[in-house]
């Protein structure tokens, strides 16, 4: 069946599967003039069941294409999360150096050793294609990694790592990560875990990613992102990251603070693109804009789940500490239809796709989105917290927890512009920049079609945004 993409609450502008149920972004890699994205799919029902590798791809990182599913459940498990890269060198021998093969390395969850209570039901397992993507074959002596008898031993971030001329695997093991380095993506050998006693838990451990970021000033530092369940800051799922060095065995976290990539309930699982071209010199991310206290009940149909809007990475030096930031991709740009300027503090919208560009003049200040059911999205600061509200900005009882007040501290920071991205269903902020990212999907039964403003500037900035899909 052709879809519409044009079903209530269907993104616009965010990355959704035509049908069924979607979580975690899998396996993106760039090749070739396409962004890949994979994703945690499960093609027969609207939650979570046996997962699936979903595939798109892009040119833009903006528009998507919907290929065919990459890869099926096999007698080694279901496919969970993992990565993908391109062996360049053909240090698997599963291409050539001409034409490298794109290698996917995920996990495999085995549901019978699961049933009969075995602990080494996840495994780490290979496949790959020659032909871009389109067509994939597994790896005929999978699994190349098992478990040393541990149940949560999963989601394989890998990287080629110059210095040591090794490939390394970050690889989630409860609640620590454990890092593998292999000269051929097939044999792997442990190196060292991660697992400070400062940091967050609460619940397992999932889907890190590390990867060097650069500050303006020119000082290289290794993140690492860990994704945790629960145990976020709003409750439920969220993305904790760690600023430090890394030197081909052992992460070492150089500032002892909590971290977290989003304040918004709603941004989960992300990692990011490999191979993107030293041109282009980005640090591509995208999430998945979903919470598992809630992502099998929301009011969605055919389809579950959409991802965030894609932002790079950019690393800051305040002070002694460091800071990841999040921008909204550029491309996003050429989604613009028409700019206005924003005069007054009621602000009718005559468009339901919108990226608003505003400076509060206080650091007291409250934007309220509002629609004719009288519901309405209030994002608020008091100065010492920002504060977003959804607990009548539509349908929210298909949860309990859904509508509690989302609250970021402000503490030490100033906000000097907001941009905020409102799609179908969600809002993303990003404040100064994106030092501070809010994001949060919401079920309006109506389109806002009004906003009203306290404590900004008169002068701001509003765009229309089109449809990918149209
Ligand atoms: C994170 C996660 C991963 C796992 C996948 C299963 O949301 O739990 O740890 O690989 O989802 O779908």
């Amino acid at each position: 069946v052709e879809l519409s993409f044009n079903e209530p609450f269907r993104p616009q502008f965010h990355f959704s599967p035509p049908s069924q149920w979607m979580n975690d972004p899998n396996g993106m890699v760039y090749w070739d003039g396409e962004y890949h994205l994979f994703y945690q799919y499960y093609p027969d029902s609207t939650v979570w069941g046996p997962m699936h590798w979903g595939h798109a791809i892009s040119k833009d990182l903006v528009h998507w294409e919907h290929l065919p599913i990459a890869l099926y459940p096999d007698e080694n498990g279901w496919i969970f999360s993992g990565s993908a890269v391109i062996d360049s060198e053909n240090t698997s021998g599963l291409g050539t150096k001409d034409n490298p093969a794109m290698v996917a390395i995920f996990t495999y969850h085995d549901p019978i050793g699961e049933k009969e209570g075995r602990d080494d039901f996840q495994t780490q397992g290979i496949a790959y294609s020659t032909d871009k993507g389109r067509s994939w074959t597994k790896y005929e002596g999978n699994p190349v990694l098992k478990s040393p008898g541990i149940k949560d031993f999963r989601d394989p971030k890998v990287f080629w790592h110059e210095d040591s001329e090794r490939w390394i695997m970050s690889l989630s093991v409860m609640d620590k990560i454990s890092f593998y380095s292999s000269p051929n993506l097939l044999d792997w050998k442990h190196l060292s875990d991660f697992n400070p006693s400062w940091a967050a838990y609460g619940g397992v451990w999932e889907c890190p990613d590390l990867f060097p970021l650069t500050t303006a000033e020119g000082e290289e530092k290794w993140i690492l992102f860990v994704s945790i369940n629960p145990g976020g800051p709003q409750g439920g799922s969220a993305t904790q990251y760690f600023v430090g060095d890394f030197d081909g065995k052992t992460f070492t976290s150089t500032t002892q603070s909590v971290k977290w990539l989003d304040w918004g309930a709603d941004n989960y699982a992300g990692v990011t693109w490999s191979n993107v071209p030293e041109s282009d010199g980005r640090r591509l991310f995208i999430g998945w804009m979903g919470n598992w206290n809630y992502a099998q009940v929301v009011p969605t149909h055919p389809w579950r789940s959409a991802m965030t809007i894609p932002r790079s990475l950019h690393l800051s030096k305040e002070a002694e500490d460091y800071l990841v930031i999040s921008r909204p991709i550029s491309e996003l740009k050429n989604l613009r239809t028409e700019s206005l300027a924003i005069e007054g503090k009621t602000i009718a919208l005559d468009a339901e796709l919108l990226e608003i560009e505003l400076k509060p003049n206080s650091s007291q200040f409250q934007l309220t989105f509002t629609n004719p059911g009288s519901e309405e999205l209030v994002l608020k600061s008091t100065g010492e917290t920002l504060i977003l509200e959804r607990a009548n900005s539509g349908l929210v009882d298909f949860e309990k927890g859904f509508g509690n007040e989302q609250e970021a501290n402000l503490e030490g920071i100033r906000i000097n512009d907001l941009t905020i991205y409102l799609d179908r269903s969600s809002i993303e902020v990003f404040v100064n920049g994106g030092s501070l990212v809010m994001t949060s999907i919401v079920f309006p039964s109506a389109p806002y079609d009004a906003l009203q403003l306290e404590g900004f500037e008169n002068l701001n900035q509003m765009h229309h945004l089109k449809s990918i899909w149209r």
